[in-house]
């Protein structure tokens, strides 16, 4: 005989959250979160770049709010210490669960303070007010945070929702120009599964988006958040078809891992997008002058297209079928069938490639 009991999870109050895409609002944002979260503590986590490009202080205006200020800035600083940093200062701030967390900066940032808030006492709520081109397109939206391992990158992380997006995309002027660039290579893999029109767009707007025109960079945050809100939410957990987020990243993560993280992550992603359309060509599933225009549309961003000289080709080798896709040491690809529509056999999102294949691909890259 088996015992069962049923004990149902009511759903959580961040099922749904709002993005507001603008420009120039980071100033107004204040009095926004003081309305619409009155109730709550406010703790603002940032980093020491958005400080000297005056971005914290324009949010904050002359009120005073407990923040957390992560130096140095990027990858070396998203680790525990720092998570346990963040939470030991809310303790001293006499914070508790009242407390809304208020992440503003980059994907390492939002990471970092959405980890924070979701192991706070339990768990409170995060707002992420994004500020770089990968944050703006991909971090602050999908619910994922977590902080590396000296192993492993997101070796702690939690599913942890934030309670709203604030995008200003004015915050990019200030942004540098190489983090600038990598960053739209995760726009482009968007178009490329998901969305032929914003493939256009983008090929025919490339340089208003490049001289940071307001109006260009608004259209780009929606497009981006609109399919990756849609995947998401189709796939909450990743169970399937969020993986088609990871077009060109098999070979992309597998690039950075052996340019000694040299290469940003949107750089070497340039170089996995160019393979898969590879491997589309090699499966009969191109189209002619397909690939040409993703090519294209990459050199003129100033990434990498093809592989750097001096990365061995073993180590990729390895590194791919150590990709946490792969199934007995088989290395899986997310591929497209057509511009903005993503290839699936079997219902599977990522099929799996014969090694001896990519080694072919990786001798034209
Ligand atoms: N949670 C997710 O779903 C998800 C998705 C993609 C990436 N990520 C994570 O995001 C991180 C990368 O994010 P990133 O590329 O935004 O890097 P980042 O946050 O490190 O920012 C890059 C650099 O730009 C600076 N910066 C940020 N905004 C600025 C601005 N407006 N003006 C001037 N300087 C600014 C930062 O201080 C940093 O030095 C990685 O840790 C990655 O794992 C997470
Ligand atoms: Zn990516």
């Amino acid at each position: 005989m088996m015992l069962e009991h049923e004990i149902k999870i009511p759903a959580s109050t961040a099922n749904s959250y709002p993005i507001r895409i603008a420009t120039d609002i980071l100033g107004s944002l204040r009095a926004r979160i003081e309305a619409d979260f009155a109730g709550y503590n406010k703790f603002v986590v940032t980093d020491e770049n958005l400080v000297s490009a005056g971005h914290l202080q324009k949010l904050l205006g002359q009120r005073d709010v407990p923040t957390f200020i992560i130096s140095p800035a990027g990858e070396t600083s998203k680790n525990i210490d720092t998570a346990i940093s963040i939470i030991e200062a809310m303790e001293k701030a006499y914070l508790g669960r009242d407390t809304l967390v208020v992440a503003l900066g980059g994907g390492t940032v939002g990471d970092i303070a959405g980890f924070a808030a979701a192991v706070f006492k339990r768990g409170v709520p995060v707002l992420q007010i994004p500020t770089t081109t990968v944050a703006q397109a991909d971090s602050a939206v999908g619910g994922k945070t977590g902080v590396d391992s000296i192993l492993s990158k997101n070796a702690f992380g939690a599913f942890w929702h934030p309670v709203a997006v604030y995008i200003d995309v004015a915050t990019l002027t200030t942004l540098e120009d190489r983090q600038f660039r990598a960053g739209l290579v995760e726009s482009v893999k968007h178009a490329i599964i998901a969305d032929s029109e914003y493939f256009d767009f983008l090929e025919g707007n490339l340089d208003a988006v490049l001289e940071r025109k307001p109006e260009m960079l608004e259209k780009v945050a929606h497009w981006n958040c609109k399919i990756k809100g849609n995947v998401v939410e189709a796939d909450p957990g990743e169970q399937n078809l969020r993986r088609i987020l990871n077009y060109g990243h098999t070979i992309g993560h597998a690039v950075e891992a052996a340019s000694g993280f040299e290469l940003l992550h949107g750089e070497a992603v340039a170089i996995g997008i160019i393979a898969a359309g590879l491997i589309e060509i090699e499966l009969g599933l191109s189209q002619p002058g397909r690939l040409d225009r993703t090519r294209g549309i990459l050199e003129k961003l100033g990434v990498p297209v093809r592989l750097p000289r001096d990365l061995a080709q073993k180590d990729l080798i390895d590194l791919i079928k150590r990709d946490k896709k792969a199934v007995n040491k088989s290395p899986r690809f997310v591929l497209i069938s057509e511009m903005g529509q993503v290839y699936c056999k079997d219902g599977q999102y990522a099929v799996e490639v014969a090694p001896d294949l990519v080694e072919k691909i990786l001798d034209k890259l």
